[in-house]
């Protein structure tokens, strides 16, 4: 009987384990930023990422945001603005006041900060 062939097994195993460990560091998110990603897809995605509302002003994209100074109102790109933005609302946007708790919002802005890859 031929020997039970092993190395070619750890060749694709090792090869697997690569890939996804390079996936996972591209696109790994702490548990904050995991959190925040939840939020986000739940809260805001819809809008600003798929428009289902239809709404005229098209919500502006979100990834990237704290690559510029500015946000697309003109306002500086800071937690603090675009806590407010959110907290108070802006045009078509409803304000989200009382709907997060200061750790929810803490999690949305650190993904927020990812860029959101
Ligand atoms: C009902 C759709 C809708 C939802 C839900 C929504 N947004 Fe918006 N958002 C908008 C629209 C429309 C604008 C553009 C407002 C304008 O400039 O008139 C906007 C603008 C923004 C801006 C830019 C503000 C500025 O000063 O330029 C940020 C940041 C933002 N939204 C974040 C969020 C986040 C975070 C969530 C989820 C918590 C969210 N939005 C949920 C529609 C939405």
């Amino acid at each position: 009987m031929r020997p039970f062939q092993f190395r070619p097994l750890v060749i694709v195993f090792l090869g697997l384990a690569f890939i996804t460990i390079g996936c996972r560091s591209k696109s790994a998110l702490t548990a904050e930023q995991a959190e925040g990603k939840h939020l986000y897809d739940v809260r805001c995605a819809h809008c600003h990422e798929d428009n289902d509302e239809g709404l005229k002003k098209v919500p502006p994209n979100l990834h990237g945001i704290f690559d510029h100074s500015t946000l697309p109102s003109g306002l500086p790109a800071t937690d603090q603005i675009v806590e407010r933005e959110v907290l108070s609302g802006r045009g078509m946007m409803p304000p989200f006041e009382g709907r997060f708790t200061d750790q929810q919002m803490a999690a949305l802005l650190a993904y927020l900060h990812t860029g959101m890859r």
